[in-house]
């Protein structure tokens, strides 16, 4: 597969090298980014050229398939272009930033009547989520009572906003509980309160979200994206027979001189490196028709933006909302 990619930033570049270097089956054949130097740097790198648009990239014949990795309000426009196209595509997380422009990218696929996105929700790879599924699956400790998840980050990359914390951070949480559970959220609740130091005026952090599955399980999300002192995801389900607590994919305690410690990565490469590779692999043996679909579909991702969308209104109004479920298109049956 030779994949073109559109935004050569921090996860583009990772994905890009990637799939130039790791993953078998893909070569990288052209980089846009608007920032022309980024894309010349990782295009030299990696033996691919640069093209002059990101349209440019999607039509291009050297490209059968797109890693679109541009900032969340661009994914629509270019998930669109990718589709009109017929090139099938890795679309980093979330769908889209708005839940109308969630809509109109599915709505454009289940018109095509054929899946061409895989959604850029990378636990679904990640060892430890996996681990944890299986587990639940295997029924030793009976049924999921409450999900437990925590979410922090050392600083909030694209600065802070709290529907972003919500909408791009949180969001991860929202998929993966839905996917460790295997059902959708009926409502939802979001408490805020004393803010960090590094909380500018009119912005909340940490968050306290509650959602609570059709079944009635209760999935809890503590969303802090100025923690300060490293980046860290844990997740506990707490079921009618037992516990499982999800490793944090440290590998090694260090014992010296008198204390005994873990080191925290700074951002999220670090903890989910072998996720984000995983990733890649799936996604390129599932278009290479090895595998079927792999990943996170886009009615995952609608999915996840109805329940983010509800969050935000559940924070806005300072009261619990009810979520619906909207009927799933044909296409994302299987
Ligand atoms: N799955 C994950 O865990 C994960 C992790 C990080 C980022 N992401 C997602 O990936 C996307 C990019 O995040 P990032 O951290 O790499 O951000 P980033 O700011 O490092 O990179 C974004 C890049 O897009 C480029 N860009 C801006 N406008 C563009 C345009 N019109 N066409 C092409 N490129 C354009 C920017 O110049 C920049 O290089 C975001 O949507 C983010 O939510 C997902």
């Amino acid at each position: 597969m030779r994949v073109g990619v559109i935004g050569a930033g921090n996860i583009g570049t990772a994905h890009a090298v990637s799939l130039a270097r790791e993953v078998s089956g893909s070569t990288v054949t052209a980089v846009f980014d608007v920032a022309g130097e980024r894309a010349q740097a990782v295009a030299a790198d990696l033996g691919a050229r640069s093209l002059p648009s990101a349209q440019a990239v999607i039509e291009d014949e050297s490209v059968d398939a797109v890693v679109i990795a541009s900032p969340d309000d661009l994914h629509a426009e270019h998930a669109l272009a990718c589709l009109a196209a017929g090139k099938p595509m890795m679309l980093e997380k979330p769908l889209a930033s708005t839940l109308e422009d969630a809509q109109r990218v599915m709505d454009a696929e289940v018109a095509r009547g054929e899946r061409l996105i895989m959604l850029g929700f990378m636990r679904r790879f990640d060892p430890g989520y996996v681990a944890l599924k299986a587990s639940l699956a295997s029924g030793d400790v009976g049924e999921a009572l409450v999900v437990h998840n925590i979410h922090r980050n050392a600083y909030a990359a694209y600065g802070l906003d709290t529907t972003l914390s919500i909408n791009n951070s949180a969001v991860h949480e929202v998929d993966i509980s839905r996917w460790l559970l295997d059902e959708d959220y009926a409502w939802v609740q979001v408490l805020s309160g004393k803010p960090g130091p590094d909380v500018p005026d009119g912005q909340q952090d940490p968050l306290l979200i509650t959602f609570r599955t059709t079944s009635g399980v209760m999935v809890t999300i503590e969303m802090f994206m100025t923690a300060r002192y490293g980046y860290e995801v844990r997740c506990s389900v707490v079921a009618g027979n037992g516990i499982l607590d999800m490793d944090d994919g440290t590998f090694v305690t260090r014992t010296s001189q008198g204390s005994r410690g873990q080191d925290i990565p700074e951002l999220w490469l670090g903890r989910f490196g072998e996720a984000y590779r995983a990733e890649m692999q799936a996604w390129i043996d599932g278009i290479r028709g090895l595998t079927g679909p792999a990943g996170a579909s886009t009615w995952d991702g609608f999915m996840a933006a109805v329940s983010c969308r509800a969050a935000v209104d559940a924070l806005n109004r300072g009261k619990a909302v009810e979520i619906d479920v909207p009927n799933r298109p044909a296409i994302y049956s299987t």
